[in-house]
């Protein structure tokens, strides 16, 4: 590991002595503190505790990354719960969870030349998605937090390939919410929606992926809409950018405010973070030529009402008649995640996060998060 740690590194930056420092310890057999899942449920159900593992190594092409926050996303809280969420029968697997991640790269494998030890860094959510077309089969091998070992952890193994460099402008906490929620609202609205200046856009709740679409979408210079079971959380979103804003709570049926708000013209793209529930409003609510982004995939309406399901009855038609696009998101490649890493540096964006809690403090964060009280993200300081 030494011979990599060049004079530049260590005269360079005081991340890189603590490195060095710390893979000494690494070297030396010391272990680190790791969150598990799997195989084991509190009385409560949820399947989330500390223990320690030895300090990982990195294997050709790898890195080692000392942790210094991760955070949750939707997938998470059933994820805790012991929910396997593409399916699998038997026991889930123990891995360490969660996929949001910002840290400095502590050591190196064999082969890697494209980040040196000391560099921030965050690595994409499916580090195997470089550029290009999304491939199952190939790409989904590595999805950190469900089929390899994920970011609650003090220290973690990544390839090299996934990893982007942290712009200055961003802290841990804030870089950490890049990999996931800011990379896949960036794919659904740069690079599927397409958006142009003007157009009218409207994003669902205000979790982490949508304020990251409304963020990105005034970025565009669209005209855009936000919507929430809270007026407090929507006057947030009004301080943020938003241009207008419907509470979906007072006001079911959205898509008449929406057809409102756009002098009958409808949306040109809606951010559906929700899923079938919201499927047929969304669609009743897009303007000829508009873009409907599939970004949720939860089975009902978060009401339970299941009836707003899609109006298959009309669903042809209406896509016929307005030539809608209905497009399927998944997250993105790092290719999307360095230029949306550029949007960020170039339009000083900053990630809404709603609250910072301690390592030790991983289940009220997980608590806090199913209450419903948050705006945007949820992250974790390690
Ligand atoms: N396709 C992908 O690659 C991808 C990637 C990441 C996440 N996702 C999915 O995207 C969804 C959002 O993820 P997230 O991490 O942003 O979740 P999150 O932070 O937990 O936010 C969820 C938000 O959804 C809002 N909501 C619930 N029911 C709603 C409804 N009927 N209409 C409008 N908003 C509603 C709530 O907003 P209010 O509190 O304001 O009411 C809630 O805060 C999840 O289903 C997740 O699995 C997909």
């Amino acid at each position: 590991m030494t011979e990599h740690l060049t004079r530049r590194h260590i005269l360079g930056s005081g991340a890189a002595l603590a490195a060095l420092s710390a893979s000494k310890q690494a070297a030396a057999g010391s272990t680190i503190r790791v969150y598990e899942s799997g195989n084991y449920q509190d009385a409560n159900g949820v399947t989330l505790r500390m223990v320690k593992r030895p300090a990982p190594k990195a294997g050709p092409g790898q890195v080692v990354m000392r942790v210094r926050a991760t955070g949750l996303n939707a997938r998470d809280r059933s994820l805790l719960r012991g929910v396997r969420i593409y399916g699998g029968a038997g026991e889930a697997p123990t891995r360490v969870p969660f996929d949001d991640n910002a840290g400095e790269v502590l050591s190196i494998g064999e082969g890697v030349t494209r980040v040196a030890v000391g560099d921030r860094v965050i690595c994409t959510h499916f580090p195997l998605w470089i550029d290009g077309p999304w491939d199952d089969a190939t790409m989904s091998k590595m999805d950190f937090g469900v089929n390899v070992d994920g970011f609650c952890a003090e220290q973690a193994v990544v390839p090299a390939e996934g990893l982007v460099k942290i712009p200055p402008s961003l802290s841990f906490e804030e870089a950490c919410t890049l990999p996931n929620a800011g990379l896949t609202a960036w794919n659904a609205v740069v690079r599927e929606a397409r958006l142009l200046p003007g157009e009218n856009v409207l994003t669902l709740g205000t979790g982490g992926v949508s304020v990251f679409c409304m963020q990105w979408a005034k970025m565009q210079g669209a005209r855009v809409g936000i919507t929430s079971s809270s007026d407090e959380k929507l006057a947030r979103m009004k301080e943020l950018g938003a241009d207008f804003t419907i509470n979906y709570k007072t006001t079911p049926n959205w898509h008449e405010e929406a057809l409102k708000q756009t002098d009958g013209k409808g949306l040109d793209a809606v951010f559906n973070t929700v899923g079938i529930g919201e499927m047929d409003r969304s669609i009743r609510a897009s303007a000829s030529n508009g873009r409907v982004l599939v970004i949720g995939a939860n089975p009902v309406a978060p009401s339970g009402d299941n009836t707003q399901a899609v109006g298959l009855k009309d669903f042809p038609r209406n896509m016929i008649m307005r030539r809608l696009r209905v497009q399927g998101v998944l997250v993105g490649s790092r290719r999307m995640l360095t230029d949306a890493v550029k949007a960020i540096e170039t339009n000083n964006i900053k990630p809404v996060i709603d609250k910072v809690f301690p390592f030790d403090k991983v289940l009220d964060a997980m608590n806090y998060m199913e209450s419903g009280a948050k705006v945007g993200k949820i992250v974790i300081k390690i």
